[in-house]
């Protein structure tokens, strides 16, 4: 990946203005749109996958080539890691290292795998969401996570969740969302000393300074 990424452009100053309006419909609001079968056909693979033996879950949402959720893998040897992307060029992506066991990589749609997941019951222990696509123009509020209609559900499943971006106002949006659904979120500098995804790997290689939120949402 080339190591000159550019640094975002966005022509909001500050928080969207229509953040709180937004997010407090969703929040107050069932997202009915229909499930796709390719999403639904693939949260039933893996739900199946998983009933074969009971452990602790991490979610890594929106995982690209699955990097990141290797290497949960193999930090959490005794957990389900599973990494959800929509793209299968991504997930396809040729790696030396071979899958662990305890990881499932799974091509779907988040804006239907959340609701699926929510109301299964999941509960992932930990929750990632690392370098999600910033969509900085202000018209494209909707697209981020938390002006999205799914974004009750990703507070629903709970754990501890953690984003990274090289957007700090994304973050930021993100904390004030969650305030309003009564969550508490730490956003500060992130220094990633080992990179553990392409994104982070190009954006640290350019010198930009990449941020991290935290929430735990018991
Ligand atoms: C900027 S990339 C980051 C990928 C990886 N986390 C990394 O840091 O290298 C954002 C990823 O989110 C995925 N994505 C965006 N919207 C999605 C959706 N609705 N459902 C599933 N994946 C989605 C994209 O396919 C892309 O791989």
């Amino acid at each position: 990946m080339d190591a000159n990424s550019k640094q975002i452009l966005s022509n909001q100053d500050g928080v969207h203005p229509n953040l709180e309006k937004t997010a407090l419909r969703h929040l107050n609001s069932v997202f009915r749109k229909p499930v796709s079968k390719h999403t639904q056909a693939a949260f039933d693979v893996v739900s199946e996958a998983m009933t074969s033996s009971a452990r602790p879950l991490i979610l890594d949402s929106c995982c690209g080539v699955g990097d990141s959720s290797r290497v949960l893998a193999r930090a959490y040897p005794s957990h389900w890691i599973v990494g959800v992307d929509k793209s299968g060029a991504r997930l396809g992506r040729e790696r030396e290292e071979a899958n662990p066991e305890n990881l499932r990589l799974v091509r779907a749609d988040l804006n239907d795998f959340f609701r699926l997941a929510a109301n299964a019951g999941w509960r992932p222990e930990r929750h990632y969401i690392l370098y999600p696509n910033p969509w900085p123009k202000a018209e494209h509020l909707k697209r981020r996570w938390h002006g999205a209609p799914v974004f009750p559900d990703i507070i629903w499943l709970g754990g501890r969740l953690e984003l990274r971006s090289n957007w700090r106002l994304y973050l930021e949006e993100f904390a004030l969302a969650l305030k309003l659904a009564g969550h508490t979120a730490r956003v500060q500098a992130f220094d990633a000393k080992e990179p553990i995804t392409p994104f982070e790997a190009k954006y640290k290689k350019s010198g930009q300074p990449l941020w991290q939120l935290t929430a735990v949402l018991s």
